[in-house]
């Protein structure tokens, strides 16, 4: 795959086959992220690799899955990811950009995956007192958001915007994903 099929097959995954992600991998995943621009060169954003079966499991409630397809959003048991990366920002590192920065390192991270075939959920929405427990997270340290992985076991494609933004999934459980259409996000030179 060229680095523009990679862009165009990457959708966001829910649903994930119960095999191990080789932790050399996710450890690659990371380094990928590392390498992403960074405001000022800064570099405030660290990393935690979870695939220990039972944090996975304890780390899986604390995360919002799916909002716009209500109880069918989440993954039931035996779909569920099998390995999650914590984006963290250290805030003892003064940097003017960190969202920016986290932007662009995940997404080395979801684009790594597709290129691996793993399947991939940024998720935003995240009990983030109970994984600063859980994952023992210093007060310094504030969780950006997560990154949940394993093979995919779902399908999700790309559908032109036409008048909603809402996914929805079809009776064969294919997920469907409106993206606005090139012509209306882009303007020539003056607006
Ligand atoms: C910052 C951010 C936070 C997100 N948080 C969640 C989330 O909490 N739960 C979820 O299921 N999806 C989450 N998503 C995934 C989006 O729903 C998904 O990217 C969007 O529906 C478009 O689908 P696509 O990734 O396949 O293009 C998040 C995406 C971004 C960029």
């Amino acid at each position: 795959m060229d680095i523009y099929e990679i862009i165009r097959k990457r959708r966001t995954i829910r649903r994930f086959k119960q095999k191990e992600i080789p932790i050399e991998l996710l450890e690659k995943f990371v380094d990928m992220a590392r390498l992403a621009p960074s405001g000022a060169n800064m570099q405030p954003l660290e990393y935690i690799i979870v695939n220990d079966k039972n944090l996975v499991d304890e780390i899986f409630p604390l995360t919002g899955w799916a909002g716009y397809l209500g109880k069918d959003g989440p993954p039931p048991q035996g779909k569920r990811p099998v390995a999650y990366i914590v984006i963290l920002i250290n805030k003892d590192i003064k940097s003017p950009t960190p969202k920016h920065d986290s932007g662009a390192s995940v997404e080395n991270i979801l684009l790594s995956a597709t290129y691996e075939g793993i399947g991939s959920c940024w998720i935003g929405s995240i009990n983030r007192d109970k994984l600063r427990e859980i994952l023992e997270i210093p007060e310094n340290y504030e969780i950006d958001t997560i990154i949940a992985l394993g093979y995919p076991d779902e399908e999700s494609i790309i559908e032109e915007f036409d008048g909603s933004i809402k996914y929805w999934k079809d009776e064969k459980g294919i997920m469907h994903v409106p993206k606005r259409k090139l012509k209306d996000i882009l303007h020539f030179n003056k607006f």
